[in-house]
């Protein structure tokens, strides 16, 4: 199976925005990922929803909206107005993640759940049939360019197997440090999305990038 590509804006020229987006436009990429920071959840702020808004504009692929963020759901309604069709919120930042979860569902958003990479994927079991996606971190979330925990492969085989073994139709995603080594290893166990920032924004032809990736 030939896996979505989602860009992340976070390794775009912020500096020159508009054509980043336009890049991600023209490109075979199927979603756009907009990577969200609080300084509290993690070490590191990127930019909030006024920002979001202009991109949300320009952007004709779907948003994948990546909550890095203490207490996302008080913000579900900021990101329904900006369009996003998905919302994707952390286990560790949620007391009730099931609650969370239906909150985003009868906002009118599909739900995921983000793991950090130490937190077990069994964790996830009773969440499974209620999510749209989960995003699995491959590396420590809050930076673009880091290395690529190697761990996240046996996390997404065992996902997939849980996925099964719930009858969750849920998709797999996964953010950090991906190119076609890693990604190619991802997608060999199963998973649906993969999330590049550093890896598609530093080529000199990113488009090309993108292709290769869903061409894996
Ligand atoms: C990291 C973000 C990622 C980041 C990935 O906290 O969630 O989406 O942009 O960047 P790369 O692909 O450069 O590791
Ligand atoms: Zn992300």
């Amino acid at each position: 199976m030939k896996p979505l590509v989602a860009p992340s804006l976070l390794s775009a020229d912020f500096g020159n925005l508009g054509k980043d987006i336009e890049m991600i436009n023209r490109s075979e990429a199927d979603w756009l990922h907009l990577d969200i920071m609080d300084g509290v959840f993690v070490p590191n702020i990127s930019f909030g929803f006024p920002v979001l808004k202009y991109v949300a504009r320009l952007a004709r692929k779907p948003l994948d909206v990546h909550l890095m963020i203490v207490n996302p759901e008080k913000f579900i309604p900021e990101v329904k107005a900006v369009g996003a069709e998905i919302m994707n919120v952390h286990y560790e930042a949620c007391t009730h993640i099931h609650r969370v979860v239906q909150q985003i569902r009868e906002a009118g958003m599909k739900p995921a759940v983000t793991i950090n990479p130490g937190t077990p994927v069994s964790l996830l079991k009773d969440i499974l049939p209620d999510v749209y996606m989960v995003l699995v971190m491959s590396v420590n979330p809050g930076f673009g360019g880091q290395k690529f925990i190697e761990h996240s492969v046996d996390k997404v085989r065992e996902l997939r197997e849980l996925i099964q073994l719930t009858h969750s139709d849920a998709l797999i995603e996964v953010d950090g440090g991906v190119n076609l080594d890693t990604g190619k290893r991802l997608v060999a166990v199963g998973a649906d999305i993969l999330v590049a920032g550093n890896f598609v924004f530093s080529a000199p032809v990113p488009e090309e990038m993108i292709h290769a990736l869903k061409s894996l």
